[in-house]
């Protein structure tokens, strides 16, 4: 481990959960639109992230995720009824983690591992109690403590007020190209986690689904200079590459 890393701090939602795990239970309350309303609702819940941001107007993400829910349904013309709303968000208290995320957080036990979220803190304590992860992290920090989401500096702010480490000493993972250049820009060292589903090198098909239109807009590096310092398509890479202790160690 390079001496100067004390501690990695691991995005929550795309990173170490899977939020296309909701699709299902999408699906099997409003059937055929399983995939469509999944890929709109994470878009919207972003973007919905910004524009608060911007406009100085903080919701937390809970919010954010019922409002950026219920635009997805009334642009389908579906039923957004607020109760029906609220029972489908709730979803995304159990999204699934990636096969992954275990072994990698294991293998980096004796580093310092904390989440940085954009969720709030109900949503981020449900996910990690849900998949059983609480032994893996020393800490979970919400950005809602600030009322201001990645990747604004203040978010970022938060890892060294409550780590007491510095940037220098931080491994920032993200898969989501706003929180890698959030990530960078602040000065982390940033690992980037490809989720891409299209093979590296392999052109995308000419007709675009839902699934893959997400894909584009979400899951490809930024092409603003903050680009991430390296590039996995796995979590498991990162205690190697990191000199960490083999499997099982
Ligand atoms: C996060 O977990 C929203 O993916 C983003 O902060």
């Amino acid at each position: 481990m390079p001496q100067q890393i004390k501690a990695f701090v691991f995005d929550a939602y795309g990173t170490l959960y899977d939020v296309q795990s909701v699709e299902q239970v999408v699906e099997g309350a409003y059937p055929g639109y399983g995939s469509v309303i999944t890929a709109i609702w994470r878009i919207k819940q972003l973007e919905y992230t910004w524009l608060t941001s911007l406009m100085g107007r903080y919701e937390d993400f809970w919010n954010l995720t019922k409002r950026a829910l219920e635009y997805t349904l009334r642009s389908l013309h579906l039923d957004a009824n607020p109760q029906r709303v609220e029972n489908l968000a709730a979803a995304y208290f159990s999204l699934q983690p990636y096969d992954d995320a275990r072994d990698c957080l294991e293998r980096l036990a004796t580093q310092k591992r904390a989440i940085l979220s954009n969720g709030s803190p109900a949503m981020l304590y449900s996910l990690v109690k849900n998949s059983s992860f609480e032994r893996f992290f020393d800490r979970i920090l919400s950005v809602d403590s600030r009322r201001v989401f990645k990747p604004a500096k203040d978010a970022y702010a938060l890892i060294e007020q409550e780590l007491g480490v510095t940037p220098e000493q931080v491994v920032f993972v993200s898969s989501n190209g706003f929180d890698i250049c959030g990530a960078k820009n602040y000065g982390f060292t940033v690992v980037r986690v490809a989720r891409s589903i299209n093979r590296v090198g392999t052109a995308f098909p000419l007709k675009i689904d839902e699934r893959a239109l997400f894909d584009l807009l979400r899951a490809q590096a930024e092409t603003l200079d903050q680009s991430a310092d390296v590039t996995v398509r796995s979590l498991a890479e990162i205690p190697d590459l990191f000199g960490g202790p083999g499997r099982g160690a």
